[in-house]
């Protein structure tokens, strides 16, 4: 598939059918993460792949319970319309783990920090384009408490969970939601 047909054609996916996605398949999705460019090639990421139901149904629970704190702190009414049953039904996430001492040069620099979760973002893109490129539905997924999901994966306290990534064939696609035009977000310095 062209690059600029899987950007264009990516969608979230919060549907999935319960086919199983083989290990050869997650390693190729990996090798394309592992690509991503990182700081003085740093590679700050690790990847864990999920898939235990028990684990996930713990990670559902999480989830959910973030959620009604989410809706007692915000008060937005869409939260409780927000089903996060894809935890579950997914075949496989991928929990991309960051590295915080992994920050280069950005250690002794003011207001710098975090690089090790823009490399670790870059790995997750390149993760959702090559899956789409191979018929997968795939959902970047942040909606819990670090904390917790470093319990439930018995993390390292020092490491930090970036994000989950649920894969699996899609059941169903959404429509793409629109986007602002460029020209709006565009500043030229000539
Ligand atoms: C950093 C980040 C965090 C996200 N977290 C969630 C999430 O917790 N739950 C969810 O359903 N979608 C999440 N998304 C997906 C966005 O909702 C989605 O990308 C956006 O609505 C645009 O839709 P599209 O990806 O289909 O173009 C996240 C995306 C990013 C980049």
């Amino acid at each position: 598939m062209d690059i600029f047909t899987a950007i264009r054609e990516r969608r979230s996916c919060r549907n999935f059918l319960p086919d199983p996605v083989s290990d050869e398949t997650i390693e190729k999705l990996l090798e394309a993460a592992i690509w991503a460019p990182s700081p003085a090639n740093n590679q700050p990421w690790e990847f864990i792949i999920i898939k235990n139901q028990e684990v996930k149904e713990n990670i559902h629970k999480e989830s959910r319970v973030c959620k009604k704190r989410l809706f007692e702190k915000s008060g937005w009414n869409w939260i409780d319309r927000y089903q996060v049953n894809f935890l579950v039904e997914a075949p496989v996430i991928v929990a991309v783990i960051g590295d915080p001492e992994k920050a280069g040069a950005h250690k002794f620099l003011e207001g710098t920090e975090g690089t090790y979760q823009h490399a670790c973002a870059a790995a997750i893109q390149n993760m959702l384009l090559a899956a789409h490129a191979l018929g997968l539905g795939a959902l970047w997924f942040t909606l819990f408490e670090k904390e917790d999901i470093k319990k439930i994966l018995e993390l390292n306290p020092a490491k930090d969970p970036v994000a989950l990534v649920c894969l699996g064939m899609p059941a169903v696609m959404p429509t793409p939601p629109p986007r602002k035009d460029v020209k709006g977000k565009t500043v030229y310095m000539r």
